[in-house]
């Protein structure tokens, strides 16, 4: 199943030490190529002689090896790796990433390294609580890093609570879907609006929200990779266009509902991240508006926007519809509402008043709640992982509709 693939098994010193050589064992009769590197405390833990015997390669301790075999050891490990693994990776090691730090083999090859990575987490519920852990866990997912929730349970300090490893079968479905991407939206068209909209006010000046498109992006690249044809609807933002998508630029609210409106019955899914304006200037002016000397105020004139979900909604048939909520309170209330008023199938709430999931910033917690009544709370993730928690829930819609 992984041939031609080579991982990076990175052993940290936590007592889940001994559940890496699982993993290792069925990488390795899976026909991945695994070069695994400990650091000195995972030693304490696990002996090397047995990931060496697992792998059947010598286990990388040390940066600094000399005499016959000599290179650069940490260069050459991260070479070519099509994936990076931390398991277990204790709260020292999540923080010496987070912070590039480099003085030892793992944490130099970690910085070396330019394959994805993933560290699922495994310590005391206290020290995985901590503030800090959780702001370096943060650092990691903004650079998209893959984080593993850790379970719940018994824990080698003697108390029950959130910090053990995940059961190996959880590790082994994550790598899988790391190291073979799936390609379930192969012969779909997929439609995604996103960044804001921009209502002009006269020619040089609009109303605009502050919407950074990133969520959007991320949702295009996310089906991109997973085999969609990719329609991207995008408003102003700074960001580059996801390698193969199509890209229709627009300004305002009425430019993005015909252009969506032109796609729309050739969609399969459409999912709608973009943050439309409600309301637009009446009638813009035709010449830049001057200040006048007479008033200090200037009054314009706003009338409603078309609802392009709820338009989407009216005329759906075969199409899959995912409709956003930008909530700063009663998430779960509004969220609801909007997903029957605008008789979407998936409804993607966010609180955007959290500062891990508003506007502009790489991660993003949503809850995606269902026309049948399901709720799915994924963790707070990084907005690209996020974007493919989004679409498995589009998939299983697709599937359930199939039954
Ligand atoms: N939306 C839309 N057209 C609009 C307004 C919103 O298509 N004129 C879509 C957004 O793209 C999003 C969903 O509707 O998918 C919800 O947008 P949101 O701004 O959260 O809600 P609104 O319907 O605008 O309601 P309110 O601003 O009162 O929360």
């Amino acid at each position: 199943m992984f041939a031609n693939k080579k991982v990076v098994l990175g052993i940290s010193g936590g007592i889940a030490a001994y559940k890496a050589a699982d993993i290792a064992s069925w990488l390795t009769k899976n026909g991945a190529d695994v070069r695994c590197v400990m650091t000195k405390h995972a030693t304490e833990f696990i002996s090397p002689v047995v990931l060496q015997a697992l792998t059947g390669h010598a286990v990388v301790q040390e940066e600094f090896v000399t005499g016959p075999g000599w290179g650069i050891v940490h260069i050459d490990t991260a070479a070519d790796a099509d994936l990076l693994v931390i398991i277990p990776a204790t709260a020292n090691i999540i923080a010496k990433i987070a912070n590039g730090i480099a003085d030892d083999a793992l944490t130099s090859t970690v910085l070396a390294a330019t394959c994805p990575c993933m560290v699922a987490p495994a310590m005391n519920t206290n020290m995985y609580r901590n503030a800090a852990t959780q702001h370096n866990l943060q650092v990691l997912a903004e650079r998209g890093w893959h984080i593993l929730k850790p379970a719940c349970g018994h824990l080698a300090c003697g108390t029950v609570g959130e910090g053990k490893l995940p059961a190996v079968e959880v590790i082994e479905e994550e790598i899988t879907g790391l190291l073979l991407p799936r390609r379930d939206f192969a012969g779909q068209k997929v439609l995604v609006t996103a960044g804001p909209t921009s209502e002009p006010i006269d020619p040089v000046r609009y109303i605009s929200n502050r919407s950074s498109g990133k969520m959007g992006y991320a949702i295009a690249e996310a089906a991109v990779a997973r085999g969609a044809e990719v329609v991207l609807v995008s408003g102003r933002t700074n960001l580059q266009p996801p390698k193969g998508v199509r890209l229709v630029n627009i300004g305002s609210a009425q430019q993005m509902l015909e252009a969506v409106l032109a796609e729309y019955e050739t969609c399969d899914v459409v999912i709608k991240a973009a943050a439309v304006a409600d309301y637009r200037v009446a009638t813009p002016a035709d010449h830049k508006i001057k200040k006048t000397d007479d008033t200090d105020e200037l009054v314009l004139h706003l009338v409603k926007n078309p609802d392009i979900l709820a338009e989407l909604g009216r005329r759906k048939q075969h199409q899959l519809l995912v409709g956003f909520a930008a909530e700063t309170n009663n998430v779960e209330e509004y969220a609801k509402k909007k997903l029957v008023k605008k008789n979407t199938d998936l409804l993607v709430a966010n609180d955007v008043s959290r500062p891990d999931a508003g506007f502009d910033v790489d991660t993003n917690q949503v809850i995606i709640f269902s026309a049948d009544g399901g709720k799915i709370t994924p963790p707070l993730a990084s907005k690209r992982k996020t974007a493919d928690y989004i679409l498995d829930a589009v998939q299983d819609k697709l599937a359930a509709r199939s039954k």
